[in-house]
C-alpha cells in the first residue's frame, strides 16, 4: 500500500474535526473553555461547519462531550473544596 504524502496525512488526521475549515478538536475545546456553550457559538468563533456541513453532527456531538467533560471537572472541583472547607 502506498502511504500518503506528510502533508496530507497531517491534514487528514483525525483529530481535525473539521476538515474544510482545518478546525481542530483543540480549538473547539479551547472555546468551550473560554464560555462558549452552543453549536453556533462555536461555529462563529472557529468557522467550523462552514464549507461542506459533512462535520456538523461530528462537530455538535465533540461540543456536548467537552461541556459534559468541563462540567463534570467543575463538579469534582466543587467537591474537592467543600471536602477542603468541612461542607458537604
Ligand atoms: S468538513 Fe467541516 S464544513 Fe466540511
Amino acid at each position: 500500500m502506498q502511504s500518503l504524502p506528510g502533508d496530507i496525512y497531517n491534514y487528514m488526521r483525525p483529530h481535525r474535526i473539521c476538515i474544510c475549515k482545518a478546525v481542530s478538536e483543540d480549538m473547539i475545546r479551547a472555546e468551550i473553555r473560554a464560555g462558549a456553550r452552543d453549536f453556533k457559538t462555536v461555529q462563529k468563533k472557529t468557522r467550523c461547519s462552514t464549507g461542506c456541513g459533512t462535520c456538523e453532527g461530528r462537530v455538535r456531538r465533540f461540543i456536548d462531550k467537552c461541556i459534559r467533560e468541563l462540567a463534570g471537572g467543575e463538579a469534582q472541583q466543587n467537591l474537592q473544596v467543600d471536602s477542603a472547607s468541612g461542607h458537604g
